[in-house]
Formats: C-alpha cells, structure tokens, sequence
C-alpha cells in the first residue's frame, strides 16, 4: 500500500512558511509516497498554488458538519473544495478536548467531507491514564466505531492513531504499542467496512520525526503518518516521506 504522510501544521503559519512548501517541492521529486500538507484556513488557497506541478497536495485541519448556514466562524467542507484542499483532518484530539468534539460530531463532518470529495483523516487516540489503565485499545474502538461514518471507504477515509500522551512531547509508545493498536484498528475497519477496510490507511501521529520514522513505517499495518511539529520544516519533513518507502 502507498503510504500516506501528513503534515499538519495546527495554527502555525503566516504567508512567509509557503517558501516550506516550495522547499519541500524540491526535496520530494523522487518520493514513492503521497504527502499532504494541512496549513491553516488562511494558507490552504496559496498552499494549493505553491505546490502547483509538484506530488503535494494540500488538506485542512477541520470542518463544519453543514455545507453552509449560520454557523459564524466556521468552514465547510465545500468550501475547502472549492479552494482547492483535498483532504481534511477530522477528530483531532486537541479538538476533541479544547471544543468537545463527539464521535458523532466527528461522523457528521466526515459525512460532509465525503460529499464535498474530500478524504477525511479521522483522528483517535488515548489519553496517558486510558494507557495507564489500559482500556486504550477500548477507547480507540469506541472512537472509531463512533466517528467513522457511512460509505467510508479507501479512497475517502484515513484513519490516524495519535496517543494523546505522545503529541508534542517527544514521547512515543513501543513498537508493540503501535503493531497492537494498528492491528485492531484494522479489525474494525475490515468490520465496518468489510474488504476495502484493509486498504483503508492507518496513519500513525504523535512526536514523528525524520529520526524515528523509518522504524516506526516498518511496524506492520502502519501505512504513513500525520505529523504536527516535525512538518513545519521542509527539511525534517523531507526526511520522514524518504524513510516512507
Ligand atoms: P507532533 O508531531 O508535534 O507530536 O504532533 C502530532 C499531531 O498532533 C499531528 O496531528
């Protein structure tokens, strides 16, 4: 399966961060991989410009569950389509805890996003005391059976494992760690969505860098990644697609 590598950029970046993008254009030429990059609403437009004639594509990092309406301050799917996005991240955990986001919730955007033809990228993950207590592989079934919605399939769906705990803070779980949850994020996937649930990709996140990545892409059902800080600079992003083979 192709891998997927996913950088998200979280709420970093003004006009003058799209000489990453076109930095990045000329250190992944050769990549075998997709890659997307997540900027911020105010960049998608010129990020999908600055990646013109390249393997990039650009994707948002949330969206509203309706296609339009008075939803102030918000964004919609079709609207990031229009624009020229072509993925977006739904579910992230620093959403789900700073705004309270739902499974359900989550379901219903990606719903939309598939309307509008864009991929979602459904994030989940537990918390260190979930870990701690180890119902975490509990909890990310619960989450994905809750947050992926119907007519999920592989052309419109990714699945990104993050553990809360590993976000940012240079933490990673052991291989095992990472083999045990992808493997029974596949057997929902195969449950839900039968046959095409094992082309679905699981993406995994949380403290990738171009150091770990490589050992971290052998991992069995580990089908690419969705990078927050390490993707902020083209030059250590570039090496997390290289280990991405
Ligand atoms: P870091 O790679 O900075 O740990 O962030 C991971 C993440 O949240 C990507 O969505």
């Amino acid at each position: 399966m192709q891998k997927l590598i996913a950088g998200n950029w979280k709420m970093n970046g003004l006009a003058s961060s799209l000489a990453e993008i076109e930095a990045l254009k000329g250190l992944t030429g050769q990549a075998t991989c997709d890659i997307v990059v997540c900027p911020p609403f105010t960049l998608i437009e010129k990020a999908v410009a600055a990646s013109k004639d390249s393997a990039i594509l650009v994707g948002a990092q949330d969206c509203h569950a309706q296609s339009k309406g008075a939803y102030t301050g918000d964004v919609s799917a079709e609207m990031l389509a229009e624009i020229g996005a072509r993925f977006v991240i739904l579910g992230h955990s620093e959403r789900r805890s700073a705004y309270r986001e739902a499974d359900a919730s989550v379901a219903a955007k990606a719903a939309t996003a598939q309307k509008s033809g864009l991929t979602s990228i459904i994030c989940v993950g537990e918390t260190r005391a979930e870990r701690d207590d180890g119902t975490a592989i509990e909890v990310v079934r619960a989450q994905l059976e809750g947050s992926i919605p119907e007519g999920a399939s592989s052309s419109n769906t990714a699945i990104a494992y993050e553990p809360v705990w590993a976000i940012g803070t240079g933490l990673i779980p052991t291989v095992e760690q990472i083999e045990e949850v992808h493997s029974a994020v596949r057997k929902v996937l195969e449950e839900r969505i039968r046959a095409d649930g094992r082309s679905v990709r699981i993406l995994y996140g949380g403290s990738v860098k171009a150091s770990n990545a490589a050992a971290i892409f052998q991992v069995p059902n580990v089908d690419g990644a969705l990078v927050g800080g390490a993707s902020l600079k083209a030059s250590e992003f570039a090496g997390i697609i290289a280990a991405a083979v």
